[in-house]
């Protein structure tokens, strides 16, 4: 009911070893090949990722799970440029990122991709319009255009217009991440990368989020979301485990479990 039929097949849990589980059909929205990343502090070496080959397609919605420092983080901020590979490469519309300028990759992540913080990272002396509104200031869209965009998004987010003139600290947690993801829906991403996007929230609020990424992704939309929660990994297509800076498999999801069918939907 809730999932697509996708032009593969999920399969049983796998070791990375095996090969691919899923077969190259459709558009790669996204491509990491032997992606490394070692953090150098002082003379402290910390492995983030051990070399990482992940190839994500269009309209594909995923999870990634592993426990707390396997990399899944530095994963993420990979595929959002928002951080560079020691070694490998990230290939993002037909590009490797490795060679573009400062700015042609500035402008990838404002136009090409969404992405959801833990944290919100929503700013408090800003009201919610204009925290939602900031991926197009960028792009100088005139303020009306702006307005009208920012107001669909809030409402695609699952987010009620009346928020728009609030700060966020006015919000409860579950309100502020369906602002939060607005603003990643705002300029109309190719990818939403969204990193514990229920982390910090109750259950009917995790729901929330789940039903708001779940019809984004039935209309079409690229979601890769890092979690901890099993029974939002599940409402996912595929789930893959990370450990110590490696991907060591690949699970099918099971939908039974899925927060959508274990948490009744709120009351209106
Ligand atoms: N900026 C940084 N400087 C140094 N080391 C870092 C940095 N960011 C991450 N690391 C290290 O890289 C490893 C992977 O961290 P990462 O944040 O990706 O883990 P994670 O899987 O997201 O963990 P969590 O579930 O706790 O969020 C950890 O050992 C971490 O200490
Ligand atoms: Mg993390």
């Amino acid at each position: 009911m809730f999932r697509r039929i996708k032009p593969y097949i999920l399969q049983e849990p796998v070791e990375r070893s095996q090969g691919p589980v899923v077969p190259a059909i459709g558009d790669v929205v996204i491509k990491l090949v032997g992606v490394k990343k070692i953090y150098v502090t002082g003379t402290v070496k910390t492995w983030g990722l051990r070399g990482v080959d992940l190839e994500v397609y269009k309209g594909e919605f995923v999870s990634i799970m592993g426990p707390s420092g396997s990399g899944k983080s530095t994963l993420l901020n990979m595929m959002g440029l928002l951080d560079k590979p020691t070694e490998g490469k990230i290939i993002i519309d037909g590009r490797n990122a490795a060679e573009l300028s400062s700015k042609e990759l500035a402008y990838l992540r404002n136009r090409k991709i969404g992405f959801v913080f833990q944290s919100f990272n929503l700013i408090n002396r800003y009201t919610v319009l204009e925290n939602i509104e900031l991926p197009l200031v960028v792009r100088s869209i005139p303020r009306r255009i702006r307005i009208e965009k920012a107001k669909k998004a809030l409402l695609m987010a699952g987010g009620d217009l009346s928020w728009l003139p609030k700060r966020p600290i006015q919000l409860s947690g579950g309100q502020q991440q369906r602002v939060a993801i607005a603003r990643a829906l705002v300029g109309d991403p190719e990818i939403i990368l969204a990193d514990e996007p229920t982390g910090n929230l109750d259950r009917a609020s995790s729901r929330a989020v789940i039903e708001t990424f779940t019809r984004l992704n039935k209309q079409g939309q690229t979601i890769i979301m890092v979690t901890h929660d099993p029974e939002v990994a599940n409402c996912t297509e595929k789930i893959y485990l990370l450990r110590d800076g490696r991907i060591i498999g690949v699970k099918e999801p099971d939908f039974d479990k899925c927060i959508l069918k274990t948490v009744p939907p709120a009351k209106k």
